[in-house]
C-alpha cells in the first residue's frame, strides 16, 4: 500500500487537510499518511524553495497525495504556485482535473429562482496545457516596450486524452467548451479532435458551447450539463462558477489524476482564504470530499459513497459551518460529520 502523501500548505490549507485525514482514518481503510508540512509559504519565504527535489521525488514514487492549498499574501503567487501546485500537476502529467459540483441542498443555491434544483455536473479540466506550460517570456520588462507572451498550448495527444475521458465518464452527455470563433490554432485543434471524439461515441449525447455563453448557462440552467470538458484556463474559472451554484467554495472537491500511471492529487478547489485563516471557520468538506476522490480512486466505492451520504445529512441538518448556513467550527463540522458516518454503520467494505 502506497503512503499517501499529505501536503496542508498555508491559510485554512492545514485546518480543512486535518479534517480530511481524520475523515479517512474514521472509515478504517488501513490508509497510511506522510506529511509534508513544511511545503508552505514560510518555507519559501525563508529558503526560496519550498518543495525541494527530494520532496518531489519522494511524491513522485507515492504517486498520491492529498493537498490542502497554497497561497499567502507576502508571497509572489505566480512563481510560488508554479513551484509547488503546478509542478505537481505538470511533473506527474495529471491532465485530468475532476471538479464534481453537486447541489447538496437546494437552500443552498445563490440563483434567485429558489426552487429545488438538481444541480450535478463535472467541469473536466485539461491539467497540463494551456496557458498554464510556462512556454512563453517577455522583453523590456518594467519600460513602456515591455511584451509579455504566455503561450497557450494545445497538444493532439493533450486535447485527445481529456476528451477521451470525457466520453469515458459521461452519465447523461459532454458538452466541449471552447473558444474557437476567436483562437485560431488551439480552436482549430480542439475541434478537429471533438470531432474524432464524437465520431468515436456516437451513442452519448454532445453539445458545444462557446464558454462566454457556457459561463452564462451555468448560471441560468446548470442543471442541463453533465460532463463539461473544457482547457485549463476556462476549466479553472468555469469550475469556481460551478462550485458557486451549487453551494459554494467550501463544499467544491477536485481529483487531478493520471488514470494510466494510476497517481493522483486531491484537492479542494478553493484557495487559502486568508480573509477567514486562522479562525476555525473554514468549511472542511470541501477537503473531506477531496479525500472522499481519493477513497475512491484507491477502489474504497462504497467508503465514498458513505462520506457523500453523510455530507447530505450534515448540510440538510445545518449541522456544518457560517458560509453555507450552519453555525459550527471547522473542527466541530469534520466531527458532526463523522458521527454521521460512524452512526450510520459505516460502509460495506
Ligand atoms: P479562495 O478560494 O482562497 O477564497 C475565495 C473566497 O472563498 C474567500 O472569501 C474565502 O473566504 C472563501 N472560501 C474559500 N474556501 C472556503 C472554505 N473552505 N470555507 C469557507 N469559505 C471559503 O480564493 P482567493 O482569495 O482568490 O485566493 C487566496 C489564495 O489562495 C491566493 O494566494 C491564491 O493564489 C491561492 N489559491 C490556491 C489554490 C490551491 O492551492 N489549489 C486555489 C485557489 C487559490
Ligand atoms: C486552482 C487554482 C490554481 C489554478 C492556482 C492557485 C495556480 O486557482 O486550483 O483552481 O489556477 O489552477
Ligand atoms: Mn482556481
Amino acid at each position: 500500500m502506497r503512503d499517501i502523501i499529505v501536503i496542508p500548505g498555508d491559510g485554512i490549507g492545514p485546518e480543512v487537510t486535518r479534517q480530511a485525514v481524520e475523515t479517512l482514518d474514521a472509515l478504517g481503510l488501513g490508509l497510511t499518511f506522510v506529511e509534508l508540512g513544511h511545503i508552505n509559504a514560510a518555507t519559501y519565504l525563508s529558503t526560496g524553495t519550498a518543495m525541494l527535489e527530494a520532496d518531489f521525488a519522494r511524491i513522485r514514487d507515492s504517486g498520491l497525495v492529498l493537498f490542502g492549498a497554497i497561497g499567502d499574501p507576502r508571497v509572489a503567487a505566480t512563481d510560488y504556485a508554479r513551484s509547488v501546485l503546478l509542478r505537481l500537476r505538470l511533473g506527474l502529467d495529471l491532465f485530468i482535473n475532476k471538479r464534481p459540483a453537486r447541489l447538496w441542498h437546494h437552500r443552498l443555491s445563490p440563483l434567485r429562482d429558489g426552487s429545488p434544483r438538481d444541480i450535478d455536473c463535472v467541469i473536466l479540466r485539461e491539467n497540463t496545457e494551456g496557458l498554464y506550460t510556462g512556454v512563453g517570456g517577455s522583453v523590456h520588462e518594467g519600460t513602456a516596450s515591455e511584451v509579455a507572451i504566455d503561450a497557450e498550448v494545445s497538444t493532439a495527444m493533450g486535447v485527445g486524452r481529456i476528451l477521451e475521458h470525457a466520453f469515458a465518464i459521461a452519465r447523461r452527455g459532454v458538452c466541449m467548451v471552447d473558444k474557437s470563433n476567436a483562437v485560431r490554432s488551439g480552436g482549430r485543434l480542439w475541434q478537429r479532435c471533438w470531432a474524432d471524439a464524437r465520431a468515436a461515441h456516437p451513442d452519448v449525447p454532445a453539445a458545444h458551447l462557446y464558454v462566454d455563453v457556457a459561463a452564462m448557462k451555468l448560471v441560468s440552467d446548470p442543471e442541463q450539463f453533465d460532463v463539461i470538458v473544457t482547457n485549463n484556463s476556462y476549466g479553472d474559472i468555469l469550475s469556481d462558477i460551478s462550485a458557486e451554484v451549487a453551494g459554494g467554495l467550501g463544499l467544491a472537491a477536485s481529483a487531478n489524476v493520471n488514470p494510466v500511471t494510476r497517481s493522483g492529487l486531491f484537492e479542494p478547489v478553493h484557495g487559502t482564504a486568508p480573509d477567514i485563516a486562522g479562525q476555525g471557520i473554514a468549511n472542511p468538506l470541501a477537503a473531506i470530499l477531496s479525500g472522499a476522490m481519493l477513497a475512491e480512486w484507491l477502489g474504497h466505492t462504497s467508503a465514498a459513497e458513505a462520506v457523500r451520504k453523510a455530507v447530505s445529512v450534515v448540510v440538510a441538518a445545518g449541522q456544518c459551518t457560517a458560509d453555507i448556513g450552519g453555525t459550527l467550527t471547522t473542527e466541530q463540522a469534520g466531527a458532526a460529520l463523522r458521527a454521521h458516518l460512524l452512526s450510520a454503520g459505516g460502509h460495506d467494505e
